[in-house]
């Protein structure tokens, strides 16, 4: 792998196929970059193109509109031993992504215009991946008090959110949805209700074994219910985060029979990490939403399949290794994924067709965010994530960008490999395929494949 910072240039990437579903193009191009703008799609090599153009050879690679993740826990301000702004944007280009939307649990929370901004300016000063802060809906996120979301949207919110917990007040929660009904943002919900916080993983068969408290799929389902109930009432666009619960994703059909205008994104985890992860109370695995079981992560899968759900999302959540320790009730929960997230996502949904693939990376969550990019029309911005179809990579935690090391990929071996990550005409990753490769993903694990 080389990381390359190079100044936006004019460049020409050569022998790739290019997949980008809004143009309906899969077919190889050049795709042709001039001062950080996509300038044209080539059909053959560069000759028409300037000769003075930097040459990026592609061959090999599938290149795409760049990759978005809309949910990421960035842990900037606040808690820079489990991540910063400047590791977790450049774990977002060693992923693979050109862009992210960061969620607000931050200490402070982002619950003003100040720190909408502020947030804004210091990731852009980085020069790298692109950020997109999402503003809390209530005061600290406490559930109660509504933030200044007028004044959040007007600093460069892209969406509401109190990720992290479920917005507490069903009465804040409507009169947010009311007073914002008119602005572009959508509320993003985290769906788990509050009497179930001592579950400490999914209620089924393997909590009661360990004797654990546990929370059922309806923790989630109910508040996703209530939730879609106020964007019923509100007429707000709304969002689903990381849907684990197949019961969950019957309310969201539901809702969309009423006429509500509902997304929802799924992570790479709960499309095929089950609890039995837990069975050894292995502290490790804990999330929020947890891990459920395999009808649910077969009913994620499905509903990617069938266009119910067409966002994914990493929920990137990083941790230091000793706070992911037992005992098992205190461990924190959350994986980093921004680094593990195309490979897995894709190990997943082998019988996905690849334009929905990259559609639920790329143009689905520009949409969903209302930003720039999601696509390599001539005259866009040139964010492209480039991707080896076939490159087997083993995930090793140690070389990752992010400060949080702990994903249930561990050691797993995965086909699709991110292979470059452009923002705006700035190669930021670029692995050749050769020897350097190794620099970044071992291609074994030392502790084995599970
Ligand atoms: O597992 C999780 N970790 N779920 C959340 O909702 C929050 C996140 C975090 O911030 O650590
Ligand atoms: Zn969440
Ligand atoms: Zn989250």
């Amino acid at each position: 792998m080389t990381a390359t910072s190079q100044a936006a240039a004019n460049q020409d990437f050569v022998g790739a196929r290019v997949v980008d579903p809004t143009l309906r193009l899969d077919a190889v191009r050049t795709v042709v970059v001039r001062r950080g703008v996509v300038a044209a799609l080539l059909d053959g090599p560069p000759s028409a193109a300037d000769p003075q153009a930097e040459r990026v050879d592609c061959a090999g690679m599938v290149l795409c509109p760049g990759f978005i993740d809309p949910h990421v826990h960035l842990r900037d301000p606040g808690d820079p031993h489990k991540e910063t702004l400047a590791s977790g944007l450049a774990a977002a280009a060693a992923g693979g992504f050109t862009a992210v939307a960061a969620m607000p649990n931050t200490r402070p929370a982002l619950d003003s215009s100040e720190s909408v901004e502020r947030l804004r300016h210091d990731a852009a000063a980085l020069g790298g991946v692109r950020c997109y802060p999402i503003g809390a809906i209530t005061l600290d996120r406490e559930g109660t008090r509504i933030a200044p979301l007028r004044s959040m949207a007007a600093a460069g919110a892209v969406a509401f959110s109190d990720d992290g917990a479920t917005t507490k007040s069903l009465k804040a929660l409507y009169n947010a949805a009311r007073y914002a009904s008119d602005l572009p943002q959508r509320f993003f919900s985290h769906c788990e209700d509050d009497s179930f916080q001592d579950g400490l993983m999914h209620e089924g068969e393997i909590s009661d074994r360990l004797g654990v408290p546990g929370s059922p799929s309806i923790a989630e389902a109910a508040i996703a219910a209530r939730d879609l109930l106020v964007a019923q009432v509100s007429g707000k666009a709304w969002h689903l985060c990381h849907v684990s619960a197949a019961q969950t994703l019957d309310v969201l059909r539901a809702a969309r029979s009423w006429g509500v205008d509902a997304t929802a994104e799924v992570t790479a985890h709960h499309l095929q990490c089950t609890d039995e992860m837990l069975a050894g109370f292995n502290a490790r695995y804990r999330v929020n939403p947890p891990l459920r079981s395999s009808s649910d992560t077969a009913a994620m899968r499905r509903a990617v399949a069938d266009g119910t759900i067409t966002v994914f999302a990493s929920d990137h959540a990083p941790h230091a290794e000793s706070e992911k320790e037992p005992p098992f009730s205190q461990a924190c929960v959350g994986f980093s994924g921004l680094e593990v997230a195309i490979g897995a996502t894709f190990n997943a949904l082998g019988d996905v067709p690849l334009a929905v693939m990259v559609a639920n990376f790329s143009s689905n969550v520009a949409a969903l965010l209302g930003v720039s990019g999601g696509t390599l029309a001539p005259g866009s911005p040139a964010d492209i994530t480039g991707l080896r179809l076939n490159r087997a990579w083993s995930v090793n935690p140690a070389v990752f960008a992010s400060k949080g090391k702990v994903t249930p990929f561990e050691g797993m071996t995965f086909a699709v490999k991110p292979a470059l990550t452009v923002v705006g005409g700035r190669v930021l990753m670029h692995d050749q395929d050769g020897d350097a490769r190794t620099e970044r993903f071992a291609t074994s694990s030392a502790r084995g494949a599970s």
